[in-house]
Parts: structure tokens; C-alpha cells; sequence
């Protein structure tokens, strides 16, 4: 596992070449994206970021977007806007990014939260928002952005989707509702597990098809962001929990916003994820596969640090594989 020294005397190894040139950020309106971006511009290099966010949240993003200009007048920061909850606004944001950009170095997705103490609820597309959030939305974007995550560039493209990688366990898939739309099926932990196992099967499946892109599925340990207010309802028992409790809590073991800032700035940028970006000159990193050195689905720690999980990956290529990917293209077929 590649040490905290480790990871900033990449991080200050970051330059025009090595810094990815185009990326596109969804969910850095807060938290670890809006830290990771910030920590990505701050390095100086020559940029153009995509910030996708909902239309809520200019106002309150404004500010932030002058400061990185302010702070790295040779980055481009372009607010994209969308209600990317959405499968058929996630499409149009993308197809238009495609419009503008042939090659995208670097996807990272972070919108989300876990709907810990909440009931289910809908978008008007009929998905649950959170899924839709943290797994549909998230692999639309890979798809739909896939071609130019794989044109020729500097490096391999590089998708981050950062939500629990390293926590699936063989059985943590419900295959029969994967969407747990049947009564008595939707509670938040289980909407959380079944998110997060989702996401490392998807991703398996994309790696293993697409060997010249990097995928890295993070799982962030604890970090403040206040994701674990956006899970419980207003005036609720458990919204008291969360605040005087939880949050709290949080708040005295959380990862410094610095030390997450610099861990997701070296996932998105280290060659020690599968090659290109900056150089790597230890032992690298070993993706789902238990392979060293090659592209593939890279399962990584709050510490970035590599946990392949590779038997329960096995497991669930076998048993769970194909009946994911097969709804999971059937939910997303009208929108590509
Ligand atoms: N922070 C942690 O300790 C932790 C731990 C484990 C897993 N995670 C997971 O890691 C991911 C990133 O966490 P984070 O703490 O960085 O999250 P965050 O700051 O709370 O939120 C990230 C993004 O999600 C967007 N979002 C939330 N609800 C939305 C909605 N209904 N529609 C559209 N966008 C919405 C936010 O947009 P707005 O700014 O517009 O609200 C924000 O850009 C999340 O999926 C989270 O569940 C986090």
C-alpha cells in the first residue's frame, strides 16, 4: 500500500503531461469530488474540468468555480447542468460533452448518498434515487463516455467511481429484485449494500472489455462531508440520531478533507493504478484480478490502497454477472 509520503510526492510530480487533460466530475459540487478537483487544479497544471451539477446548486457552486480560477488561471472549469438523477439528462449531458471533446482522460463520480433512514422513493423515471445516483447514472456515464475515455491520449482513460469498493461480499447481491422494487425488499443498508455490489460487478465486466481504460471502484472510509445528513428525513427520530450522534461521531474519526483530497488526486493520476499518469516505481498496485502492473478494476481502500477481493469477485463473475449486466442494459437501453 503506497504510503501517505508516498502519494504526495506523486501528487507533486503532476504536470501538463501527467495531469489528466480533460476531465469530467459529476457529484464535486460537494465533498470528496469538490475536494478532489480542488486538490486536481491546485496543482497548476493546464486543464479543463466538466463540473456537472444540478441546477440547484449553481448558486451555491459560483463561488467555488471563480476561486479555481482565481487559484489556476490555466484551468478551465465549465459548469455543466443537468438533473443527472435522471438517465435521459445524464444522456444529454453527455452526448453533449461529446460534442465538444474527442478524448476524456478522467471520469469521476461521486454524486450519492445512502438512504439510511428514509423510505424509498422514485424519480419520474421509476428508478430509486440513490440507485439512480449511485449506480444507473454513474454507468450511463461510463458508457456513454466510454469512447472518448478510450481514444488515444497521455495515458489510459480512467474511470473513479467512489462508493464502497472492496466491501461486496459473494452473497450481497439480491439477483432476483435487483432493483428492490418488491414489497418488503427497500431498507437503506440493504439499498447501500446492493449499490456497492453493483458497482463492482458492472465495472469487472467493463474492465474486462475495455482493457485500455482503468477503473478503480473506491471505497472512502469516513470522510465529513454531511453525506450522512442527506439520508434521513427532516424532524425524524433518526434525523436526531444523525445530528447529535452520528455526525458527531463522524466529525472525531473522519479522514482530514487534505489527506482524502490528496488519496483521490493519486487514484486519479498514479500510475500504481495499472500504468500511465506518473511514473510508479514500486510494487504496483494488483486490480480484481490479482494481476500487478496491467489496466483492469482496481478495488481501493480509504488509504488508496489496492484490497482485490478477488475470490468474491471470482464468485460473483460466476453467479451474478450476466443477470446484472443483462438488467442493467435493459434499464439503461432507452437512454444510450
Ligand atoms: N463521505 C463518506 O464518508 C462516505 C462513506 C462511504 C460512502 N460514501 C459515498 O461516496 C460518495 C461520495 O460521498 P461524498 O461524501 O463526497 O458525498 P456528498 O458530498 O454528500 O455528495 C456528493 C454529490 O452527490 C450529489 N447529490 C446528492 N443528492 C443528490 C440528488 N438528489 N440529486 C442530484 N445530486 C445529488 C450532491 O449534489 P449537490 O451538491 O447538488 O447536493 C453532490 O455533488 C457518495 O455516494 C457516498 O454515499 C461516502
Amino acid at each position: 500500500m503506497p504510503s501517505h509520503a508516498e502519494i504526495l510526492a506523486s501528487n507533486s510530480l503532476l504536470n501538463d503531461t501527467t495531469t489528466p487533460l480533460i476531465s469530467v466530475f459529476v457529484g464535486a459540487t460537494s465533498g470528496i469530488g469538490k475536494l478532489t478537483l480542488q486538490a486536481l487544479v491546485a496543482t497548476g497544471a493546464s486543464t479543463r474540468i466538466y463540473l456537472i451539477g444540478r441546477p440547484s446548486s449553481l448558486e451555491r457552486t459560483q463561488p467555488f468555480i471563480d476561486a479555481l480560477h482565481a487559484l489556476n488561471p490555466r484551468a478551465t472549469i465549465i459548469w455543466a447542468e443537468g438533473e443527472y438523477s435522471l438517465l435521459s439528462e445524464t444522456r444529454r449531458i453527455c452526448d453533449d460533452i461529446l460534442t465538444k471533446e474527442a478524448r476524456i482522460d478522467l471520469l469521476f463520480l461521486t454524486a450519492g448518498y445512502a438512504p439510511m433512514f428514509t423510505e424509498r422513493a422514485e424519480t419520474e423515471e421509476g428508478i430509486e434515487i440513490t440507485q439512480s445516483l449511485s449506480y444507473y447514472s454513474r454507468m450511463l456515464f461510463v458508457m456513454k463516455l466510454l469512447p472518448a475515455l478510450k481514444a488515444k491520449g497521455e495515458a489510459p482513460g480512467r474511470v473513479i467511481s467512489v462508493l464502497g469498493g472492496g466491501l461486496e461480499s459473494a452473497s450481497g447481491i439480491a439477483l432476483d429484485d435487483i432493483d428492490l422494487k418488491k414489497p418488503g425488499n427497500f431498507s437503506g443498508p440493504g439499498m447501500q449494500k446492493q449499490n456497492l455490489g453493483l458497482n463492482s460487478v458492472a465495472l469487472d465486466k467493463l474492465a474486462e472489455e475495455n482493457p485500455d481504460v482503468v477503473f478503480v471502484h473506491a471505497w472512502p472510509g469516513w470522510v465529513d462531508t454531511g453525506n450522512v445528513h442527506r439520508g434521513v428525513k427532516e424532524g425524524t427520530v433518526w434525523s436526531m440520531f444523525v445530528k447529535w450522534f452520528l455526525a458527531p461521531l463522524i466529525g472525531l474519526v473522519a479522514i482530514r478533507d487534505e489527506v482524502a483530497a490528496q488519496r483521490y488526486l493519486f487514484e486519479a493520476t498514479s500510475g500504481y493504478f495499472g500504468g500511465g499518469g506518473v511514473e510508479w516505481k514500486g510494487k504496483a498496485g494488483v486490480n480484481v484480478k490479482g494481476e500487478e502492473g496491467r489496466n483492469g478494476l482496481f478495488l481501493v481502500n480509504y488509504k488508496a490502497g489496492c484490497t482485490p477481493n478477488s475470490k468474491v469477485m471470482e464468485a460473483l463473475r460466476e453467479k451474478a454477472r450476466d443477470k446484472v449486466w443483462e438488467h442493467t442494459v435493459r434499464v439503461l437501453e432507452p437512454y444510450s
